[in-house]
Formats: C-alpha cells, sequence, structure tokens
C-alpha cells in the first residue's frame, strides 16, 4: 500500500511518478493493477463523468459515492479525494468535518484542497489526514482573479471555465510583465506556505515551465504537475484525456488510447449485429 511515506520518498530518490483521476470501481482496479501510485478522485468528476459545465456544482454526496467506489478498487494505490467547491471555504470546522467524512465514510487515504487555506491544511495535517495541496489554475474560483490567473494559458480557462466560445478573461498579461511576476511570486509564495503548513505534495495546474521548476526546487514535498512542464516530481492527468474519451483534449493533456472511437465503434458493430439478427448466436443462447 503507497502511503505519504513512500511519495515523499519518491522525490527524495529522484523517482518520477504518475497520478491518474479515477472515478469509478472498474477503472481504479485497472489502473490500480497497472501499478498507478497515486489515484486521485478529482472534482473534475463533475464535467467529466457527470456532464456538469464545470466543477462547481459538484456535492460532497457525489464525491463520497465515486470515493468509496475507488477505494474499494485500490489495493495498492493511494486513493486522495478532492474537496469540492463550498465543502472547505466556510469554515475550517466545516473543513475539518467534511474532510473525516472522506477518510472515516469513503476510505481515502488523503483529501486534496485548493489554494492557500493554511489553518485548515495544518489542522488537518494535526488531526492525521494528510493534505495534498493544489496551486496555480485552481478551477474552484473559475469566477475570481485567483483561479483564473494572470499565469494561465487561455486555452485552458476557457476549458475550466466550461465555455467553448472563448468567454474566458482573456488577454490577461502573462510572465514576463509586471502582473505576470507577481502572479508568478504569488503561486511561489503559496506553495511554500502550504508546504510549511505539513502538506505531503502540491499540485501544479497550469502554470510556466520555469515557474514550476523553481519551486520543485524550493519545496522539500513532491510536486505534482498538470500543464506545468517536465520538472515537477510527478505527473497526473485526468483520465477521459488520457484515454481519449473527453470531446475536447485540452492541450496540456496527451490522449494514450482512443477510446471514443473504440466505443463508437464497439456501440455500431453491436447494433448492426441485432439488426441484421447476427447477434445473439448459438454462442451465446442457453438450450
Ligand atoms: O479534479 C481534478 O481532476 C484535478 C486534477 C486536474 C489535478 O484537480
Amino acid at each position: 500500500m503507497i502511503t505519504v511515506l513512500d511519495v515523499r520518498r519518491f522525490k527524495a530518490e529522484g523517482k518520477r511518478f504518475a497520478m491518474l483521476t479515477a472515478y469509478d470501481h472498474p477503472t481504479a482496479r485497472i489502473l490500480d493493477e497497472a501499478g498507478i501510485p497515486v489515484l486521485l478522485v478529482g472534482d473534475s468528476l463533475a464535467t467529466n463523468v457527470l456532464g456538469y459545465e464545470s466543477t462547481l456544482p459538484v456535492t460532497m454526496e457525489e464525491m463520497l459515492h465515486h470515493t468509496r467506489a475507488v477505494a474499494r478498487g485500490a489495493r495498492d494505490a493511494m486513493v486522495v479525494a478532492d474537496m469540492p467547491f463550498l465543502s472547505y471555504q466556510v469554515s475550517v470546522e466545516e473543513g475539518i468535518r467534511n474532510a473525516g467524512r472522506f477518510v472515516k465514510e469513503a476510505g481515502a487515504h488523503a483529501v486534496k484542497i485548493e489554494g492557500p487555506q493554511l489553518e485548515l491544511i495544518g489542522r488537518l495535517v494535526e488531526l492525521g489526514i494528510p493534505v495534498m495541496g493544489h496551486v496555480g489554475l485552481t478551477p474552484q474560483s473559475v469566477h475570481g482573479d485567483e483561479g483564473v490567473g494572470e499565469l494561465v494559458p487561455e486555452d485552458r480557462r476557457e476549458e475550466q471555465a466550461g465555455r467553448e466560445d472563448g468567454g474566458g478573461p482573456v488577454g490577461a498579461p502573462r510572465v514576463g510583465d509586471q502582473r505576470g511576476e507577481e502572479a508568478a511570486r504569488r503561486v511561489l509564495d503559496q506553495a511554500l506556505a502550504i508546504e510549511k503548513v505539513g502538506a505531503f505534495s502540491i499540485v501544479l495546474e497550469a502554470i510556466p515551465a520555469e515557474l514550476a521548476r523553481e519551486i520543485t526546487a524550493r519545496v522539500q514535498v513532491p510536486t505534482i504537475g498538470i500543464g506545468a512542464g517536465p520538472h515537477c516530481d510527478g505527473q497526473v492527468l485526468v483520465l477521459t484525456d488520457l484515454l481519449g474519451l473527453s470531446e475536447r483534449i485540452p492541450k496540456l493533456a496527451k490522449p494514450y488510447a482512443d477510446l471514443r472511437r473504440v466505443i463508437a465503434e464497439a456501440a455500431r458493430a453491436f447494433a448492426e449485429e441485432v439488426a441484421t439478427g447476427a447477434f445473439p448466436d448459438e454462442a451465446h443462447t442457453y438450450r
């Protein structure tokens, strides 16, 4: 069973590692057997599985339901549950209660929290609930400056905002100008602060590779990049992007399979055989 200590050791030993999102039991079984050490039940469940426009609507109950399924499938992998929007922002007490539900009721080994929720992260670590931090693009802040910041590539902002029409805050300054430098400093400071209060790893989402390299060099805990370049200690992809199931694959993701095509072909072949009477044949019929 992969633990927080193993994840920390990956960095100490210079071993790059993969994390994937997982949302259900069969996929968790497959990823676990494939040796993926960390499975994240991301709140991207909202857009990738449940059909919401953004990650904001997904509820604690929905996240718990899918975390349970993944936890039942993970024998060796560590299961990290993403705390959904407004499950931890209202008060530290509520954050503790909800993080505790993921561990107590759903079998998660750790939780992930977006942004510099320093007091909450510190309290959870004290209570024995490991926390993965998350800085850079933080999709739960999609309507605010912090989430869709100056560093985030435009295609990612629009995609995270659930908009296809280019409705994101386009034209925001990038690294190299003053606001970009300030944003880079802010992300670095957040990562350092999150490490200081005890997070065991930090996701860096959609930030320039140079900044990710600096953060990775400055923190002792592993960084896990998504759209953050090659210098992070680990990399994470959203499963539906990896498998080619997503309708739109963002620039930061690489599809390693084309399951949309495979599924469509299988469905069409079945429908065709039903129409012609070729299925069910003798081999699939009880006598
Ligand atoms: O919800 C999610 O899938 C995530 C990853 C992009 C890190 O937070």
